[in-house]
């Protein structure tokens, strides 16, 4: 299990009308640095990796830029077109998935739950896949089947404008931060 730590998020954080506000300024975000230095171990790993069991021609990588790093009150927060679809984008250099489930859009953590390998998006089964372990996620990163024990981490998002902003050193567990994570989203 990584080690994680935990910090408390900044109090009075100006969300301008985000689903987040109260989770934003919630304790119990976690730390997401370690996440991010395992997630570039994961990647690295990738090449020695197989495709899942599913079919691998129905994987599809598309990738995703931050429009511009920002940077509020200390936070690193990296901002991305809204979706406009459903589907899921993935920032490689920082390890951020973006998707659109049911006109809801969420920033995942790219690590698997489980032990961090990164994971992939099987855009014709709608499902994300670990080649690790064999876990399946919903597009919502719920968990459906494999090794994992719990859903995908999610990042806190707010809205501004037609844009999303993820606050990637704020991570949410889903069985440790269970109603920060069920409130980590933004309407498309
Ligand atoms: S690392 Fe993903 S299921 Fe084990």
């Amino acid at each position: 299990m990584t080690d994680i730590s935990r910090k408390e998020t900044t109090a009075g954080v100006d969300c301008g009308g985000c689903s987040l506000h109260d989770a934003l300024n919630a304790p119990a975000a976690i730390e997401r640095r370690e996440f991010l230095r395992a997630g570039a171990l994961a990647l690295a790993s990738l090449g020695l990796l197989g495709l899942g069991a599913r079919s691998a021609d129905a994987m599809e990588v598309r990738e995703v830029s931050p429009l511009s790093p920002t940077h509020t009150d200390g936070r690193a927060e990296k901002r991305y077109p809204i979706p406009a679809v459903d589907g899921a984008s993935i920032d490689k250099d920082n390890d951020v998935i973006v998707a659109r489930a049911a006109g809801k859009v969420y920033a995942f953590a790219l690590s698997c739950p489980h032990q961090n390998t990164a994971l992939r998006w099987n855009a014709d089964e709608k499902l994300f896949t670990c080649p690790k372990h064999k876990s399946h996620y919903r597009a919502d990163g719920s968990f459906i089947d494999g090794r994992s024990t719990r859903d995908m981490d999610r990042l806190a998002v707010r809205k501004d404008g037609q844009t999303l902003v993820v606050d990637v050193d704020t991570l949410y567990q889903q069985d440790l931060n269970a109603a920060q994570w069920a409130a980590a989203f933004i309407t498309g």
